[in-house]
């Protein structure tokens, strides 16, 4: 990475540090420690994470770290949300289970165009030789095509299928919190070698549209606890903006460089 990204994402780590971790973190603690402990220890997810690292290309902002953050928070709403529909403990593991495996593979085609879809797509023929049942490749499958922000997305033909799905976007749109900054942002505008007074100019757009999508959480969970994910990540953005302001006026930049007519292209391509 240019080090000037590397610089501002540290900058970003040590504002983020100061935070007090949201709620949806500290309250959730145990079922997050357990959702961890299944993605790592189930025969399936270490198999499929296997599988897919070479499949996830290093620092464009969507790989295997942001794969795996989202797998345990999804698993942790699952758990949460699941207490309401599931009697027998291990059914619910098993939705755990699926809900981790959407979330290792949601982006394996981040780069590909309609990204949702193909990844739908590999996703089934990656998991057809796992011992899932054809609901249980469906219900991945599903929840992996209806991922994207701002777009239409299906109604899932069961219960389980649905949780799973609205359980993996509300955890892949916490990432839009923190993480946006402290990991994101700078590995894609570093991939894209996006300029910063480029970046600058774009910056308030992008965080209008990170606001939007507190409005769209699907799970209770995500509904309650989501926004205050968001509106953290925005504060400690709204501070790297002042930080790269004071940089760019330092070394004289031209900050009218961009028309800023287009939001930066961090996390409102759809996550
Ligand atoms: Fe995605
Ligand atoms: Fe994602």
């Amino acid at each position: 990475m240019k080090e000037i990204y590397l610089r501002l994402m540290n900058e970003s780590r040590c504002i983020a540090s100061r935070y007090e971790l949201p709620e949806f973190y500290r309250r959730f603690k145990p079922s997050l420690t357990i959702s961890r402990r299944i993605f790592f220890d189930n025969p399936l997810l270490i198999h499929c994470r296997e599988l897919v690292t070479p499949q996830y290309p290093g620092d464009f902002g969507h790989g295997l770290e942001h794969a795996t953050k989202v797998s345990v928070d999804a698993g942790a709403i699952v758990l949460l949300e699941g207490e309401k529909y599931f009697t027998v403990q291990a059914e619910l593991e098993r939705a755990v289970v699926l809900v981790q495996l959407a979330g290792l593979l949601h982006d394996i085609k981040r780069m590909e165009y309609n990204h949702a879809k193909a990844g739908a797509k590999a996703a089934r023929e990656i998991l057809c030789d796992f011992p899932l049942s054809a609901l249980e490749v469906n219900c991945v499958a599903e929840a992996i095509a209806n991922h994207e922000a701002f777009s239409d997305h299906q109604t899932c033909e069961t219960l389980t299928g649905q949780l799973v799905a609205d359980a993996l976007y509300d955890a892949d749109k916490f990432r839009w919190g923190p993480d946006n900054f402290t990991q994101t942002v700078w590995h894609m505008m570093n991939y894209h070698q996006v300029g910063l007074a480029e970046l600058f100019v774009r910056f308030p757009w992008g965080v209008d549209g990170i606001l939007k999508i507190k409005d769209t959480f699907r799970t209770n969970i995500g509904a309650q606890y989501g926004p205050e994910i968001i509106d953290l990540g925005v504060r400690i953005g709204k501070e790297i903006y002042q930080y790269l302001q004071r940089y760019l006026q330092s070394v004289g930049a031209d900050l009218q460089a961009d028309s800023g007519d287009q939001a930066f292209s961090g996390p409102r391509e759809g996550g």
